[in-house]
């Protein structure tokens, strides 16, 4: 299994192009199955994600092509069922759900089962899809659905949630009449949805807001259109300029996707200044511990908790982090301690005491974004980091050893 090997203390300077978001390229490339025909997506990143979504779509008959752009010919679909083997892999394939249900009337979807960050369970996705009338039954560790059409109504979801929001939106679009969701998720990538759906021929309004319009239509067409940056890997290589006392530009980037973030590394001192195509991201004096509470849209991502815990373990003063998103999202912190930081968990908060230097050591990823904090921590180190189980890295950020050695950092990845 291939390891990052990080020889740490390097500051980064120069520029980084910021890729496709894999949170909105995912339920962009799946709402292609609601309309027969060819749809072409470009600034798709080049992910393990990516890869996964494809070998779904194939799965259900879909033809795809390309890698940046990619073209998907839905007019053959002759299969409805996600298999456990591919949605184990990865759980946003629960999106495909809502789309075959509208437009093939059944789907037989795996229950994607357990994750490293959280019991993640799709109870409001299914409640929701009952509310538009579909039959739903559980069995065998599957959702059986169905549904000659669906019915608009009002849903209500107990809990903000981003695949539940996208997967419901998308199959509103072909239902009867109008549907109304409330505390409907707000983030950036479900906007980027709508907006898709919309130059479909959907009929979306108040995406962005917390109650989205749905008025449903017979059909709708292929169409050409492209994806977000994303907000998640520009705020890692914000981070990174934090705790290596670097200068970055964020090329590529959307800086009203990260308010939260600015604001944050500006209370703790960073510059950051909103540029022509981006970011500009400079460190000149020694970074101030602030204190960090994640939410949904627009509050702190919980996807850059982890990296932001590696800024802090590094920071002058004790910071407050509190998870409230995930239930089990701390799991960067002993890898972290492994390397000298000194952080104390209690129920969903960690307490993070800043210390002058981290040090080399051997450590684990676990998930995708606490692969990202090590990764980070390594660069500021001082000595050798060695990060296995890199393959969670590999799921959401395209090339990072690449992006970060271009950077100036001495990072390199082996072959195990
Ligand atoms: C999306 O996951 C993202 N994934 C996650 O990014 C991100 O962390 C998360 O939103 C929150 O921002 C994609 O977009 C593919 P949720 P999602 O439903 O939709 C609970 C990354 O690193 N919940 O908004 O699965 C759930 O357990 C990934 O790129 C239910 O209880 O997250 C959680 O506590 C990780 N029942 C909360 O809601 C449900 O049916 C929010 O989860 C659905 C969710």
């Amino acid at each position: 299994m291939d390891k990052i090997i990080i020889d740490g203390g390097k500051k980064l300077n120069g520029d980084v192009h910021i890729s496709g978001a894999k949170n909105a390229a995912l339920p962009i490339m799946v709402s292609a199955l609601l309309t027969p025909g060819v749809s072409t997506f470009h600034n798709i990143p080049d992910l393990v994600d990516i890869k996964t979504i494809k070998k779904l779509l194939r799965n259900l008959g879909v033809k795809i092509e390309g890698e940046s752009t990619v073209k998907v010919n839905t007019e053959n679909i002759n299969n409805c069922e996600a298999p456990y083997d591919l949605v184990k892999t990865m759980r946003a394939s629960v999106l495909v759900l809502g789309p075959l249900v509208a437009r093939m009337g059944v789907a037989r979807v795996s229950l994607p089962g357990g994750c490293a960050i959280g019991a993640r369970p799709v109870n409001l996705h299914i409640k929701a899809l009952q509310d538009l009338g579909a039959e739903v039954e559980l069995k065998d560790g599957y959702v059986d659905a169905k549904a000659k059409r669906l019915k608009g109504t009002t849903i209500y979801f107990d809990i903000s949630t981003v695949t539940g929001t996208e997967n419901i939106m998308m199959a509103a679009c072909l239902a009867e009449g109008t549907t109304l969701l409330k505390n409907a998720a707000k983030e950036p990538e479900v906007v980027n949805l709508a907006d898709v759906l919309n130059a479909m021929g959907a009929k979306i309004i108040g995406a962005g807001t917390d109650i989205i319009r749905i008025d449903g239509v017979d059909q709708l067409h292929p169409i050409e259109a492209s994806v977000i940056p994303d907000r998640i890997e520009a705020g890692t290589f914000m981070i990174a300029a934090g705790i290596t006392g670097g200068d970055v530009r964020i090329l590529g980037c959307e800086p009203s996707h990260l308010d939260a973030l600015i604001l944050k590394l500006r209370d703790a001192g960073m510059e950051i200044t909103i540029i022509d195509g981006g970011i500009r991201a400079t460190t000149r004096k020694k970074i101030k511990s602030v204190d960090i509470k994640t939410l949904p849209y627009p509050g702190f991502p919980t996807d850059l908790q982890a990296q932001i815990m590696a800024l802090m373990s590094v920071a002058n003063g004790l910071s407050v982090i509190a998870e409230t998103v995930f239930e089990n999202r701390f799991m960067h912190v002993s890898e972290l301690m492994r390397m000298g930081a000194d952080i104390l968990i209690h129920g969903n908060s960690a307490m993070v005491k800043g210390i002058p230097k981290l040090k080399g050591a051997q450590v684990m990823a676990t998930d995708l974004r606490a692969s990202a904090s090590l990764i980070l921590a390594g660069l500021a180190a001082e000595g050798k980091t060695e990060l296995s189980r890199v393959y969670h890295i590999d799921r959401g950020y395209q090339e990072i050893e690449k992006k970060f050695s271009a950077l100036g950092a001495d990072i390199k990845r082996v072959s195990g």
